[in-house]
């Protein structure tokens, strides 16, 4: 299995249901074909997390390159790995602030106890800075 993980520029600002939407397509595509993961989303900008057969992220993160809802896409992170971080999750979204003071803790605690230290860190650091670019 490997596990990526990528951030990238929303095009223009998704609605709730936008969002919504997009979530249920991604975890009902990666349910029938074996990825999990999580996609963090403050409003400008997206951080996912995909894991799974090399094959099925590979064609997965094919067509998520293609879409126009987001632009600049970089990869962070990718590693050959034996267990997932997000096993109970086919694609969790996260929309950021969590609540009106934004809480870090709040935030650190909604993680999977499976992540590793590190890939806490990246969502954790990108949580934090969340709308401070703009
Ligand atoms: C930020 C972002 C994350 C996405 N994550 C996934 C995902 O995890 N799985 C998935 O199947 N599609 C995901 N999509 C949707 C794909 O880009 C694409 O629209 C969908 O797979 C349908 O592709 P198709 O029209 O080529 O069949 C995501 C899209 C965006 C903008």
């Amino acid at each position: 299995m490997i596990s990526l993980v990528y951030v990238s520029t929303s095009s223009g600002a998704l609605a709730a249901e936008e969002l919504a939407a997009l979530q249920a397509q991604a975890s009902r595509t990666n349910a029938r074909c074996g990825v999990t993961g999580m996609l963090v989303y403050d409003g400008a900008r997206f951080m996912q997390l995909l894991e799974g057969a090399e094959r099925v992220v590979n064609a997965t993160m094919g067509r998520i390159q293609q879409d126009s809802r987001h632009q600049g896409l970089s990869i962070l992170r990718r590693d050959e790995i034996t267990e997932r971080e997000c096993p109970d999750w086919s694609m969790r979204v996260i929309a950021l602030p969590l609540t009106a003071a934004g809480s870090a803790t709040e935030f650190a605690g909604s993680l999977p106890g499976e992540m590793a230290p590190e890939t806490r860190m990246l969502f954790t650091s990108f949580a934090s800075s969340a709308g401070k670019e703009r």
